[in-house]
């Protein structure tokens, strides 16, 4: 894993959103995972920017979202469809028709799960994955325990998931308890993945996931088995790291050696002081 500590929120959007900006610009007709939540919002905007001035095209490329709720129309307000259109798919150039995600409104949900892993598969599968972190260390919604192997399916969401999410939602107005999720075998199978996470309430969870044991009680851990995972994260997220001063050394020393070597890694702006 490679561990990115950046001064704050935006630096950790901007950092991703380069990536991204990369990433198709190496291969404008990339297949990107996209996740949804608080923290790929500002990460958003500036593809919407990077798109509006020309910086980047999204003509060519097809995306995959991680995750629907099972049994929300898919226009409905609190839908993940409507969350990728608000902030993404009704700003930039990307065709609708190669924009998916999972079917949380289909009468054969399990269908509709298999589906999407041929259709990830038909497409050559994912270049570039991005993901956020829950606070008990889901990512998609492959809550704690979910098998580490798994595919694209139907899961139930923990009370924990469920409570971080309840202030999306009015207090008269009915939550969903279940989703599809890509599994955790299906994330595992991007070629590369950019995982984000900002602010204190996130900490525990990014530790456990990198200097944590690697098991299915927190399965962002399985990221640890990943060869190309980039962990991008604000200083408060790496406030729990016990090793956070040797990745911001090795992270200058990579620096150092991309700018010796002529080779190109998204821009960074380190912290000047230590964490
Ligand atoms: P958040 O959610 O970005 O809203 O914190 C992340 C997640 O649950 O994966």
């Amino acid at each position: 894993m490679r561990v990115v500590i950046l001064p704050n929120a935006e630096a950790v959007a901007r950092f991703g959103a380069d990536l991204v900006v990369e990433q198709l610009h190496t291969r404008p007709d990339s297949v990107l995972g996209l996740a949804t939540g608080s923290t790929p919002v500002a990460l958003y905007k500036r593809l919407v920017q990077a798109c509006r001035t020309g910086r980047v095209s999204f003509s060519r490329a097809r995306t995959f979202n991680l995750d629907e709720y099972l049994g929300l129309e898919r226009c409905h307000p609190q839908s993940y469809h409507q969350y990728m259109r608000h902030h993404l798919f009704a700003h930039i150039d990307i065709p609708p028709e190669h924009t998916a995600l999972p079917a949380g409104d289909t009468e054969d949900a399990f269908a509709a799960c298999e589906d999407y892993e041929r259709r990830i598969r038909a497409s050559g599968g994912i270049d570039l994955q991005l993901l956020g972190i829950g606070r008990n260390g889901h990512i998609g919604f492959n809550e704690p325990t979910s098998s580490l192997g798994s595919r694209t399916r139907i899961k139930t969401l923990t009370q924990a998931t469920i409570d971080d999410n309840a202030r999306f939602y009015k207090d008269d107005e009915c939550q969903p308890h279940m989703a599809i999720t890509m599994g955790i075998g299906t994330i595992l199978e991007a070629r590369r993945i950019l995982l984000l996470a900002t602010g204190p309430a996130k900490a525990k969870a990014v530790s456990r996931m990198i200097e944590g044991p690697l098991g299915a009680f927190c399965p962002a851990s399985a990221l640890q088995l990943h060869p190309d995972t980039i962990v991008a994260i604000d200083q408060a997220a790496a406030s729990n790291l016990v090793h956070g001063d040797f990745y911001q050394h090795v992270e200058k020393e990579h620096q150092q050696l991309l700018g010796r070597t002529g080779r190109h890694s998204a821009p960074l702006s380190l912290p000047t002081t230590k964490q």
